[in-house]
């Protein structure tokens, strides 16, 4: 990893072979995304009512945040707009729709001074996506909600590109997860107990580079990235999105970035959609990935 590439005018190929070897993508808003990050504003002032959503957290006890993000972030992620609005960017951004395959956005939140960084604000602890069984050829789109700042970014450590970490990963099962934590996360509120895949020995954070983007603005990089969330402390909370897509040219051939170090079973690839028809990767595709696991799968 050495590059990070502004509003490029690479076809789509050629960028996801840089993303396979950790380059990082930063674009400016497109028509799409901003609409995406505009309906997300509409739908989180709602919530919050007549605070300032940036800074509830002050007037608000903690239970109540939590109550609030429990009821917004799943009318978010399941809203028909919010999948409607995804095929647009990629179409934007050159992704081929009948190939390109999306799952539902996330919103986060990331609020400031340790005020909840666990559950259902989860602030990520260093970790790779294909530790959480994402397929090597997954790409990570994410989007700031509004405008942000070094101090509650999202950050990258490059030196884990093609350094391994000892990590969890190894009793992470995507099917299990599902069944028995994701539904229980808005029950961790001072603390977060589930059995995350994360490093299991002393990770050096720095260096480590954060990405500043306009509102509406997408960074793309590879889930095999080892990235975290920002310790906020910019005295406002974050909100972004991020949804991940894999193509399906490099899921049939297998190709994606190199894995260094991920162990996990199960996989994510029966949760994407296709950009021209939402349809789903078909199932003997899927069970291939799921019987293999990222073990199965070596660097290109
Ligand atoms: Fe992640």
């Amino acid at each position: 990893m050495n590059t990070i590439y502004f509003d490029p005018t690479v076809d789509d190929a050629t960028r996801r072979h840089q993303l396979y070897q950790g380059q990082i993508f930063v674009y400016s808003p497109s028509p799409s995304s901003s609409a995406l990050c505009a309906f997300a504003r509409e739908m989180i002032q709602d919530a919050f009512g007549s605070l300032d959503p940036l800074k509830a957290q002050y007037s608000m006890p903690v239970e109540k945040y939590v109550e609030v993000l429990a009821e917004l972030k799943p009318k978010f992620i399941h809203h028909s707009k919010s999948k409607q609005l995804i095929p647009g960017i990629l179409e934007e951004f050159g992704c081929d729709l009948s190939k390109t395959y999306f799952d539902v956005p996330r919103l986060r939140t990331a609020t400031s001074d340790g005020y909840l960084t666990s559950g259902i604000a989860y602030a990520f602890h260093p970790h790779r996506d294909t530790w959480y069984s994402a397929p090597f050829c997954q790409l990570n789109w994410w989007l700031p909600v509004y405008e942000i700042q070094s101090e509650n970014s999202l950050a990258f450590h490059p030196r884990y590109w093609s350094q391994p970490l000892r990590n969890g990963s190894s009793r992470y099962n995507y099917h299990e997860w599902n069944k028995d934590s994701r539904k229980n996360a808005a029950k961790h509120i001072k603390t977060d107990t589930r059995d995350q895949p994360r490093p299991e020995e002393p990770v050096e954070l720095d260096p480590q580079t954060r990405v500043i983007c306009q509102v509406g603005g997408i960074i793309l990089f590879s889930g095999s990235q080892l990235h975290s969330t920002v310790p906020n402390t910019a005295g406002r909370a974050r909100f972004s999105i991020d949804f991940r897509t894999v193509h399906l040219d490099d899921v049939i051939a297998k190709t994606g970035a190199p894995n260094i170090d991920s162990a996990c079973t199960g996989t994510t690839m029966g949760d994407y959609l296709r950009g021209a028809d939402l349809a789903h990767i078909p199932n003997d595709i899927v069970a291939l990935y799921d019987q293999l696991g990222a073990a199965g799968f070596s660097a290109p």
